[in-house]
């Protein structure tokens, strides 16, 4: 239970990456982790895209001055929701959680980069991975072994807590 506490601290931002790919098997465990999270509604699962192609990720490397990294990374998650249903970000950030915090766990370093709401960067995406317009990308992932090594966060603030009401 510690171990499952201390994961969350763990996770950290990495933005550089070694060569070195990330198996099969790891992605399977990324996609699982992102399927066992919370939902707003069982009909609307997140959609996942998943690219390991160079050439690919390096489009996507230039999506906005903030996703460069993925020019480095070996493994890019796209998580996509369905936007007839209302609460499509928060499954995605939910199941974007759920990647970020099982990457740690399997010694991978991996990073949020934010694409909606911004429409240049949702029109890029879109484009690039033909994600149809019934659909939005929330963010892509980028995903690798880390090349930087980052404390665990302590961000407690009790200031910030509101004990009975605000
Ligand atoms: C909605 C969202 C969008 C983000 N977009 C980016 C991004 O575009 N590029 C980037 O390098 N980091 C991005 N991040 C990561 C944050 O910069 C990072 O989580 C924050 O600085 C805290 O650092 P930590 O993740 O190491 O704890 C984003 C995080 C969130 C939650």
């Amino acid at each position: 239970m510690k171990e499952a506490i201390n994961l969350l601290y763990k996770r950290r931002s990495i933005r550089k990456f070694t060569p070195q790919t990330v198996t099969e098997e790891q992605i399977e465990t990324l996609l699982r982790a992102a399927m066992a999270a919370p939902m707003s509604n069982h009909k609307y699962l997140s959609e996942l895209i998943v690219v390991t192609d160079r050439a690919m990720l390096d489009q996507l490397a230039e999506t906005h001055r903030y996703t460069k990294m993925l020019k480095e990374a070996t493994l890019c998650m796209i998580v996509c929701g369905e936007k007839a249903n209302r609460a499509w970000e928060q499954d995605c950030a939910a199941a974007t959680q759920n990647i970020l915090l099982a990457a740690t766990g399997l010694g991978l370093g991996s990073v949020w980069l934010g694409i909606h709401p911004n429409p240049d960067s949702v029109a890029t995406v879109r484009g690039l991975l033909d994600i149809p317009d019934t659909y939005s990308p929330l963010c892509l992932i980028a995903i690798g072994y880390p090349a930087e090594y980052k404390d665990p966060s302590d961000r407690f603030d009790l200031a910030r807590v509101h004990r009975g009401r605000w």
